[in-house]
């Protein structure tokens, strides 16, 4: 019988273009999906944009444009994007399309049907840029320890049981000591939630643009729970037959170390806490930076993948950056 082997890049977010930084990640994913290709398994390569969210909002209205007007143009030039690099993805998911939304709130209503979500509220510090809520000992001269500014937001919010599963990850990375690689990178995992995990808050009220909460669309769906769910909807989730049979969980996430967190510790728990397999390994990257700082788009430091592949083409670039 063949093998199956399922390999996803992070889903970028929408709010500016492409730029190296998402070219390396692509290259590095497509690379081992040809990899295995030519070693005989039946491959997925999933890559796709995260759309949702305060930032991609903040930056739709920064431009004139409805959120959904600007997610369309900007989504366009991440699949743009791939056969610059000759990348051969199988699948592209954007989180606004119906089969992601559908896959989210079933799995919404899996959480509250095993009593892992309650509702209350957030009191805390929220960094747009990270779209990441940092507690009070975390932040480093008022800013989040990323270097984005937080602001305090007091709203009702759901929340994740997430405290309840602090034993039970850190048994997992305890057994299955290649979930996540490299090593230095499964440490620092290990060493923030044997620190203690609190409630996770996993719902907004203060803005429109994500996915209805089931039942209560004053809320909607934090941006990250609704963006790691990507992962299974674009294999058929909640049909759990067909490519989610196929693929899920002999999975590989590669993803930037900027957002380990989330795959390392809310994603298996989330899993965990609908009764779902956990994937095979998460394996974090470093980063390439300019003068020393990450390369990202919400500083504007960037450098244009699309003038690189002009200039030397997608073979050259490609060995340059995975050697
Ligand atoms: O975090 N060097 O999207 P994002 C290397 N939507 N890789 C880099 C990089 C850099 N300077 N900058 C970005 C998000 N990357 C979420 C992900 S997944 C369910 C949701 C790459 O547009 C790297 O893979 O900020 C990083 O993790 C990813 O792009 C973040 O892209
Ligand atoms: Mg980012």
């Amino acid at each position: 019988m063949t093998k199956s082997f399922y390999v996803t890049s992070p889903i970028y977010y929408v709010n500016s273009a492409p730029h190296i930084g998402h070219a390396y990640t692509t290259f590095a994913c497509d690379t081992l999906a040809r990899y295995k290709r030519l070693a005989g398994y039946d491959v997925k390569f999933l890559t796709g944009t995260d759309e949702h969210g305060q930032k991609v909002e903040k930056a739709a209205g920064q431009r004139g444009l409805s959120s959904q007007a600007f997610v369309d143009q900007i989504s366009a030039t991440f699949r743009q994007l791939i056969p610059l690099l000759q990348a051969t993805p199988d699948d592209f998911i954007r989180t606004t399309e119906p089969r992601h939304i559908q896959g989210v709130q079933y799995l919404w209503q899996q959480l509250v049907d095993r009593d892992q979500i309650y509702l209350g509220e957030y009191s805390g510090w929220y960094a747009v840029r990270d779209e990441a809520f940092y507690a009070e000992s975390e932040l480093v001269d008022g800013k989040a320890p990323t270097g984005a500014d937080v602001e305090w937001i007091t709203e009702p919010s759901y929340f994740f049981r997430l405290s309840a599963w602090q034993e039970k990850l850190l048994r997992l990375y305890h057994d299955h000591p290649h979930f996540i690689a490299p090593e230095s990178r499964r440490k620092e995992v290990l060493r923030f939630v044997e620190g203690g995990l609190n409630d996770l808050s996993i719902s907004r009220t203060s803005f429109r643009w994500g996915v209805p909460v089931p039942e209560n669309s004053q809320h909607v769906v934090y941006v990250w729970l609704d963006a790691l769910t990507n992962y299974i909807t674009a294999l058929g989730y909640p049909d759990q037959q067909h490519d989610f049979k196929k693929f899920w969980p002999h999975a590989v996430h590669i993803v930037g170390k900027d957002i380990l967190r989330f795959h390392a510790v809310y994603w298996p728990a989330f899993l965990m806490a609908a009764d779902l397999p956990l994937p095979n390994q998460i394996f974090a990257h470093g980063w390439y930076t300019n003068e020393g700082v990450k390369i990202s788009k919400s500083l504007g430091n960037v450098i244009d993948p699309v003038d690189l592949l002009e200039k030397f083409g997608a073979d050259s670039l490609r060995y340059f950056m995975l050697c």
